[in-house]
């Protein structure tokens, strides 16, 4: 079974999709963390962020693993490397767009999602998962919340990882990443036809979990 959860950052995806696999027993798969482990490479080797044929080249070159902890946590693995931390810099976060946009990228990044989805039962989550990944997802949600609040979470977020971030930096980034990733050409983000619209403005993380979980047990 394939669940497809999508949305805008800060929309609580992560600990959604987090959640409900560790609850159904499926692999947790966060789309982004691989985009995240690409755009760290990128920046480590210096490639320039316009050089689109050598960022390509680098996706098809580049080992990137997920790994479910015990704790329902998970591992990312760049080329055999534990960079579950790493990815989650400002200054990867600040790329990661640019990155994410290139169709080729997509494509290789894509096949790769693929892959590890038909591993096992999976819970995905994204931007386009539901519309391109795997479109015929058994269970599609798509999760959203009001702006404040996406910039909100991901501002307490980062200053319990302990990095030194303001709410108007985050309003910037978040305000720039929902522009390039819905208005990009390829894969925007946008609901699926067949998608279960949550609003989790108001909700609690648990509340939202319930939901998504009475909405999979429901056969059909
Ligand atoms: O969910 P996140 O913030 O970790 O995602 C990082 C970036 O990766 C996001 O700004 C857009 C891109 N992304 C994407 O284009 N497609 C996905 N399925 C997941 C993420």
């Amino acid at each position: 079974m394939i669940i497809a959860i999508d949305g805008p950052a800060g929309a609580g995806k992560s600990t959604i999709a987090r959640m409900t696999a560790q609850k159904l027993g499926f692999l947790y798969i966060d789309t982004g963390a691989i985009y995240r482990a690409l755009t760290l490479k990128v920046l480590e080797n210096k490639i320039d962020i316009n050089d689109t044929a050598s960022i390509v080249a680098t996706a098809a070159s580049t080992a990137i693993n997920l790994v479910n902890n015990p704790d329902g946590s998970l591992k990312v693995l760049l080329d055999g490397i534990d960079v579950s931390q790493a990815i989650r810099q400002p200054r990867i976060t600040r790329f990661v767009s640019d990155i994410a946009k290139i169709q080729k990228v997509r494509e290789v990044l894509i096949k790769l999602q693929r892959e590890l989805g038909l591993q096992r039962d999976s819970v995905l989550d994204g931007r386009d998962i539901g519309t391109v990944v795997f479109p015929d997802a058994d269970k599609k949600f798509y999760l959203d919340a009001r702006f404040e609040e996406r910039v909100m979470r991901r501002y307490k977020e980062l200053k319990a990882l302990g990095e030194n971030v303001t709410y108007e930096d985050i309003a910037k980034d978040l305000r720039n990443r929902d522009t390039i990733d819905s208005t990009r050409q390829c894969a925007p983000l946008k609901k699926a036809d067949d998608a279960a619209y949550v609003d989790t403005t108001e909700m609690s993380i648990e509340a939202v979990v319930e939901a998504v979980l009475k909405k999979i047990r429901k056969t059909g």
